[in-house]
């Protein structure tokens, strides 16, 4: 089959690879209808990651069921499925406990606990951005869609960052009325902001500096902040009479960057800090790392973050953490889908078939105007 294989920084081909095969009885395998690019696969593309050379990517998947092992009983040949990027045994104390993006069977990795596909340091799992994909504890891990290709552009944001984005308002403590700073208008920070408008916020600022990503914020209903403008805690300062925002979320991640460009990993995480009031939550949903050979300094290299603990102490503030249980918010949000509640593809910007992945990543890497998020059709 054709799979995206990664070769090396900024370097991604169309690979003839073989066919996954079941291999555990609880296994189904998937033929893939739609797999995003999403700005965590930017951090392998760009060599910022332990990935090795022959991984196939993608962990943003859906399609439809076209094997199962002779111990999947509850999913079928024929189902139209969305696949959550944690890969979750369903039976450990953190998957009982809802916590699948720990899960501590499916990793292998001394210390990792967490599985997903097509992602360093996240289990010998390949990816999506393939034409078929091995799925394990398929019963458990399988959402099922309704059949058909109705919200084929919502229901792919399903896998990863529309649930990423509610996680974030929800580590945050939000609650409805409460005024809402997002940093990061990427897919993740977008959903975050479509998650808090839904979940009833009163207002919902987004901060960013690329313009079209900014716009879309807007489009949304909510008020764009532009960091190359200025201070973007003294614009969310300004409009709420110096009090701030009740609650925020890090959408950015460790490869945050001041106008020019300049990476400072603690920056976004300080801006959260001053702009949220105290005792308001903060949910990071950005990534970041224990080691990043990549980094600017010799601390971030070692995931060492200096950011204001002591004001962030002295507030009171709280911060929630992490990769995104998928399946906690998955079915929910599938059904405000459905019902015409939430339409998370209005950042959908370009689909492509999967042979023109390398330009895809290439254009969505390079922030270019216009490439908001790259849905690729196997
Ligand atoms: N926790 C999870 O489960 C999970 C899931 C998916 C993605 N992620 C992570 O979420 C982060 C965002 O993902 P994405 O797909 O939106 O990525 P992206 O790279 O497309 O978006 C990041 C955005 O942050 C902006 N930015 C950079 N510096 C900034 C600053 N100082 N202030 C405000 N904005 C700034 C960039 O201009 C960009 O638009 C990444 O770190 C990704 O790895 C986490
Ligand atoms: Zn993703
Ligand atoms: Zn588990």
């Amino acid at each position: 089959m054709k799979a995206v294989v990664y070769q090396g920084p900024r370097d991604v081909t169309v690979a003839n690879v073989p066919d996954p095969k079941i291999k555990a009885p609880t296994d189904a395998i998937v033929r893939i209808t739609t797999t995003n690019i999403c700005g965590s696969d930017l951090h392998m593309y760009e060599g910022r990651s332990t990935v090795e050379r022959g991984k196939v990517l993608g962990h943003e998947n859906m399609g439809i069921v076209e094997e199962v092992g002779s111990g999947v009983s509850r999913v079928k040949p024929g189902d139209r499925v969305s696949v959550p990027f944690n890969i979750a045994c369903g039976t450990c104390r953190n998957c009982v406990e809802g916590w699948t993006s720990f899960c501590l069977r499916t990793n292998p990795i001394d210390g990792v606990d967490g599985a997903a596909y097509g992602y360093a340091d996240m289990g010998p799992y390949d990816g999506g951005q393939a034409e078929l994909l091995r799925v394990p504890y398929a019963d458990f891990n399988l959402l099922e869609l309704p059949p058909g290709d109705a919200h084929e552009h919502d229901f792919t944001m399903l896998s990863d960052i529309f649930p990423t984005g509610w996680h974030g308002t929800e580590l945050a403590g939000m609650r409805p009325g409460d005024r809402v700073a997002v940093f990061g208008a990427g897919p993740v920070g977008l959903m975050a902001a479509h998650s808090a408008m839904i979940r009833g916020a009163s207002e919902v600022f987004v901060v960013d500096k690329e313009r079209d990503r900014l716009d879309l914020a807007g489009k949304i209903g909510a008020t764009p902040v532009d960091f190359s403008k200025g201070d973007p805690v003294e614009q969310i300062l300004d409009v709420t009479d110096g009090r701030g925002a009740d609650c925020g979320v890090e959408a950015v991640g460790y490869q945050a960057h001041d106008p020019s460009g300049q990476e400072h990993p603690e920056l976004v995480l300080d801006n959260l800090v001053r702009s949220v009031r105290s005792t308001g939550g903060i949910g990071v949903v950005g990534v970041y790392v224990p080691q990043d050979p990549g980094a600017a300094t010799d601390a971030a290299k070692h995931g060492r973050v200096a950011f204001d603990y002591g004001t962030f102490f002295s507030k009171g503030q709280q911060m929630g953490t992490g990769q995104c249980p998928v399946m906690r918010y998955n079915r929910h949000l599938r059904d405000l889908i459905i019902t015409g509640r939430a339409s998370p593809s209005f950042l959908v910007s370009h689909e492509l078939p999967l042979d023109q992945a390398p330009d895809g990543y290439r254009h969505f890497d390079d922030r270019d105007a216009g490439w908001t998020k790259v849905l690729l059709h196997p």
